[in-house]
């Protein structure tokens, strides 16, 4: 048995836009992700969120089955234009009142409601008038913080602002795999800092309101990057700069690093930072929200031979890896989840050790961690998803050899509570412990769901990881 601190929060994890549906109900605006899933050829299969897990009108079912699993915690996202439609102005009341019996059906069965206030869903209005890379979205961020803050927070003790910036920033205006579908690399980088910009402000709103005294956070999927080696350190520390310093620097430390502005030079003079932006973005945080879902490997390019992107990103133009000409992305060995990424667990215990080093007085939480795979309702009516059991088993062993290393970790969120639109891949990447059947909306615990619930009541792994196969309990 492996045991875990006592009050360590275990919980799941999910996003608005992933779960909800109901896209054009009770006032709801049209959000960036509307606008990309209903263009034709950018989500697998032609899906979309517009019924998603149906969860905005499942909300009890769902929340039965948090209290089912015996969670102490839900992080779950708040939609922006369902809040406010357009992004600014007065707030959508009917779209509060349903986080609000998001937020009291929690607390009634005893489960910490943890609000990410961003998980990408950026109101279109506010990208029609240029989104991240505009100083605005920054500002109205914070308001739309406020208000959050002035409607929930007498009631949501934990916050996360943003959501994985990299994504946000890379894949939304670099790759434009993401919404809102742009590749422009300038536009990207003016992105992070507005990102950056817009979570310090935010954390400044938040404070400004009830949920004065709640834990900060920011959510990061920070990459653990190695090299092939040790020649390969340079491009190792231009990936981490692009990936990870470019958030940990101006949210922890209050300053850009400096071989980030000079490896991105001919790109962008970065004048968008205006004095005080640095200081705004680094606001005192509680403790940091970490994602993690495998390594990174790189090695200097040699410049002729046929270049490697072994996360399957495109090259060039539209590279999510700014100024990254001279890295390489090397294929890592296997095996592998459905999404095609590697499973290596010693990354997330370096990664965890990594930011005790690096940040020794921050407290850390993993805010999602998980796998999909291709599973199927078995003959006997379960889903017998012993992969994913083992994948949850090991980044959990990960956790506590980092906790025994002397890393402050907090918490663990799996991603996901339920099957959900994976973004671009839509509905044909499953990473619930719980399975929703696409034509019914049914609900069925995975096998790694009853897993999930042992390890939750025992505050510990068991020795061996078999899936307990008990019946679903009694509510
Ligand atoms: C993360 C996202 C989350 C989910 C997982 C698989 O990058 O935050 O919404 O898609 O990946």
């Amino acid at each position: 048995m492996t045991a875990f601190p006592e009050n360590f929060l275990w919980g799941t994890a999910t996003a608005a836009y992933q779960v909800e549906g109901a896209w054009n109900e009770d006032g709801r605006g049209p959000s960036i992700w509307d606008t990309f899933s209903h263009t034709p050829g950018l989500v697998a299969n032609g899906d979309t969120g517009d019924v998603a897990c149906d969860h905005y009108h499942r909300l009890e079912e769902d929340l039965d089955l948090l209290a089912g699993l015996g969670v102490g915690a839900y992080r779950f996202s708040i939609s922006w234009p369902r809040v406010q439609p357009g992004g600014r102005g007065p707030l959508n009341q009917p779209g509060v009142d349903f986080y609000s019996r998001l937020v009291d059906g929690l607390l009634a069965r005893d489960i910490a409601p943890v609000a990410t206030l961003y998980h990408w869903d950026l109101p279109q209005e506010l990208e029609d008038a240029g989104g991240w890379p505009e100083r605005d979205t920054a500002l109205r961020f914070a308001e739309y913080a406020r208000l959050m803050g002035e409607s929930l927070g007498d009631r949501v003790r934990a916050w996360i602002t943003l959501n994985e910036p990299w994504c946000s920033a890379y894949l939304g205006y670099a790759s434009g795999v993401h919404a809102p579908a742009r590749t422009d690399h300038a536009a990207a980088l003016a992105a992070v800092h507005h990102l950056n910009l817009g979570h310090g402000l935010a954390v400044q709103a938040l404070r400004s309101t009830a949920a004065r005294g709640a834990q900060m956070s920011v959510t990061l999927n920070l990459h653990h990057v190695r090299g092939v080696s040790e020649a390969d350190a340079a491009v190792v520390r231009k990936a981490d700069a692009l990936a990870n310093r470019a958030f940990l620097g101006p949210m922890l430390e209050s300053a850009y690093p400096r071989d980030l502005i000079e490896a991105t030079a001919a790109v962008t003079d970065w004048s968008f930072v205006r004095d005080g932006d640095e200081a705004a973005a680094c606001q005192p945080l509680d403790v940091l929200g970490v994602n993690y879902y495998n390594p990174t490997l790189v090695r200097q390019w040699d410049g002729g031979s046929a270049k490697e992107t072994a996360d399957g990103h495109q090259d060039g133009a539209a590279s999510p890896w700014i100024a990254c000409e001279d890295v390489e992305f090397v294929q890592q060995p296997g095996p592998y989840t459905e999404m095609g990424w590697n499973i290596d667990e010693t990354g997330l215990t370096e990664l965890l050790l990594r930011l005790h080093r690096d940040y020794p007085g921050l407290p850390t939480m993993i805010t999602e961690n998980g796998a999909a795979f291709p599973d199927a309702v078995d003959a006997d009516g379960r889903v017998h998803d012993e992969r994913r059991v083992d994948y949850l088993h090991r980044h959990l062993s990960a956790v506590a050899e980092a906790i025994e290393g002397g890393a402050d970790v907090r918490g663990y969120f799996v991603w996901s509570l339920m099957d959900n639109f994976e973004w671009a891949h839509g509905y044909a990447k499953r990473f619930g412990v719980v399975r929703v059947d696409r034509d019914t909306m049914e609900r069925t615990w995975k096998d790694s769901a009853y897993w999930y619930r042992d390890v939750v009541a025992a505050n510990a792994l068991p020795t061996g990881s078999p899936a307990s196969t008990e019946a679903e309990p009694v509510r």
